[in-house]
This record gives structure tokens, C-alpha cells and sequence, in this order.
């Protein structure tokens, strides 16, 4: 049997699926039991009831004061540098991502902490990765600081499980789409910014070509995910850092056209930019069958489920 997590520090906590994953934590397990920290400083509505604290992963020093202070005894470590931001910085991309993780990594391993989770992305994948779908385990190379800090993440993690014995946990998350929490310097952020300007100027100039198909997936299942796989037995996992993770693939022309059906007057149009090359050398689909076999992963949304929530929730909080 795994050991049962009580106390949980997210890193973080303000971004993406940092707030999102938070207040799901704070329901799981109390909110008294959930440390949210970040760089910069969270929106009060984002951490009410648990704790918050500022930290910066590269500092290991801060990061042991916290853990010994709030009795922590599980990381969900989220706090990255993404790829399109990556590209832009990538000597900041190395320091946060590599940095951040190894130290949350040392200092677990030192307090003997119950588990770690260290998520990885689609972006581990290359031109050279077989796009339809990626398998497992194919050879990683990637194009991008991003990609190769994580496939460097995946490989440390791992390491710490098989020579420390430490419980290191990940996914591959695909674009993840959701409505609380902006993404912030990702290649996939157009399919978030599209609903937002369909809703409030129906119009939408995307950052990729309409025909870029991207694996793609609706944050409660996101959430879901991370949830499952970190209180899945120890026992069945064959795996560790570096699940395939999918739900639903589609272009962005696709993307508009379902939107179109719930907003007629809706018009795209499309200016690839740099970010088009770092999505060029991402998959258009995944093989997810491991994390479906060792731990019974499964999605609940595709394509026309999710536009329809995001546009019911986007609507009401942009006050429509
Ligand atoms: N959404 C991420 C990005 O675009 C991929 O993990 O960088």
C-alpha cells in the first residue's frame, strides 16, 4: 500500500492548473492541510481558506523553510516556464524548470516526504516522434527548452524513484483548456484566448495555422488526472514521470467551426508566429493506453462537451 498524503504544498498554485488543482485539493483533504505558494502573489479568491505563501523554486532554502514549517509531506510541484516563454528565455526556462525541480526533488528526498508530483507536457515530443498517434515510449527529442527540460524532469524523477526509493509521480499534460485561470506563455494558449475574444468581440486572430491539430484536454479532466494518479497504489504503477495523457484532438479550424455553433456571428482568422514551429514538432495525437492500464485513466469531455461548459462558464464570468 502507498502511504497516504495529509499535508500538501502546490507550487505553483497561481497559475493555470496551479489554481484550479489547489481549490480541488482544498475539498479532497482540507483546506487547512493545503499550502498554495507561487512567485508572484495569487488573487485572494484563488487560495481562500488555505494557506498562501510567495516562493521562488530556484531558492532551495525557501523551499525547506516551508516544508518544515507547514509539516508538508506531498509537493504537486506545477511552477514552470512554458514553451512559448521558453523560447523567448531560455537560460530562465533551464534555472525554473531544471532548477525548481531539482531542488523540490532534494529536499523531498532528504525529509523523506510521501510523494511528489512532477508534471511533464506533450512537449517532450519531437519532428522526429511518430505524430499519429505518439506512442509510450518513443525516442524524445525535442526542438524546444521547454520540451528538453521536461525530458530531462521525466529522467530525474524517475532516477529518484528507482535510487532513492522516492515516490515521484507525472503526467504529460496535453493543451490544457480552461476557464478560472488564464494560461500564461504557452503554444496551446490560442485555444483558451479564442473563446475569450469569440465571447467578447467575435473575432479571433489565431497565432497558428487552421489546420494545426494539437492533443488537447478540458481542465476537470486535467484535474482528474493528477488526482488519480497521485492516489493510485504505488504497487501498480509500472511507470512513474512519463505517462501519455489524451482526450481530444482536433485542429484549430475545428475549434472555431464548434464555436461558430454556439456563437453564429464568430469569425477566425489565422497569423501563424513563432509559435507555429514549436507546434509543428508537438504530435497530433496520443497513445495513452499505460496511464488507461496502470492506473484506469479515462476522459469525460471531447470537442463539443467542452466548448459547451466553457462557453456557459466564459459567459457568465465575463458578465454576458
Ligand atoms: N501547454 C503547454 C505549452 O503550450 C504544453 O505543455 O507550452
Amino acid at each position: 500500500m502507498s502511504k497516504t498524503m495529509h499535508r500538501i504544498l502546490v507550487t505553483g498554485a497561481a497559475g493555470q492548473i496551479g489554481s484550479e488543482l489547489t481549490a480541488t485539493l482544498c475539498e479532497r483533504y482540507g483546506s487547512e492541510n493545503v499550502l498554495a505558494t507561487d512567485h508572484r502573489e495569487a488573487s485572494a479568491s484563488l487560495h481562500e481558506g488555505c494557506s498562501f505563501e510567495r516562493l521562488d523554486v530556484t531558492d532551495k532554502k525557501q523551499i525547506e523553510i516551508l516544508i518544515d514549517r507547514y509539516e508538508i509531506d506531498t509537493v504537486f510541484h506545477m511552477a514552470a516556464i512554458l514553451s512559448a516563454i521558453g523560447e523567448e528565455k531560455p537560460q530562465l526556462a533551464w534555472q525554473v524548470n531544471m532548477g525548481g525541480l531539482y531542488n523540490v526533488l532534494e529536499v523531498a528526498r532528504e525529509r523523506n516526504l510521501v510523494r511528489v508530483f512532477s508534471p511533464s507536457s506533450i512537449a517532450v515530443f519531437g519532428p522526429e516522434t511518430p505524430p499519429d498517434p505518439a506512442p509510450q515510449t518513443p525516442p524524445l527529442r525535442p526542438t524546444t527548452m521547454y520540451g528538453l527540460t521536461k525530458v530531462a524532469g521525466e529522467l530525474l524523477g524517475d532516477y529518484y524513484v528507482h535510487r532513492f526509493g522516492l515516490d515521484v509521480r507525472g503526467v504529460r499534460y496535453p493543451g490544457i483548456i480552461s476557464s478560472e485561470t488564464l494560461p500564461g506563455g504557452g503554444t496551446t494558449d490560442y485555444a483558451v484566448e479564442v473563446f475569450y475574444e469569440a465571447l467578447r468581440k467575435k473575432h479571433y486572430t489565431c497565432f497558428v495555422r487552421e489546420d494545426t491539430v494539437l492533443p488537447m484536454m478540458y481542465m476537470p479532466d486535467c484535474i482528474q488526472a493528477t488526482i488519480d494518479l497521485m492516489e493510485t497504489d504505488f504497487g501498480r504503477l509500472v511507470h512513474h514521470c512519463d505517462f501519455n495523457l489524451a482526450s481530444m484532438s482536433f485542429s484549430a479550424g475545428e475549434l472555431a467551426a464548434e464555436i461558430t455553433k454556439h456563437i453564429p456571428e464568430f469569425t477566425c482568422n489565422y497569423k501563424p508566429d513563432k509559435r507555429q514551429t514549436i507546434a509543428d514538432s508537438w504530435p497530433h495525437a496520443i497513445d495513452d493506453s499505460a496511464a488507461r492500464d496502470e492506473w484506469g485513466w479515462k476522459p469525460s469531455y471531447d470537442l463539443p462537451s467542452m466548448t459547451e461548459d466553457m462557453i456557459s462558464r466564459l459567459s457568465k464570468k465575463i458578465g454576458l
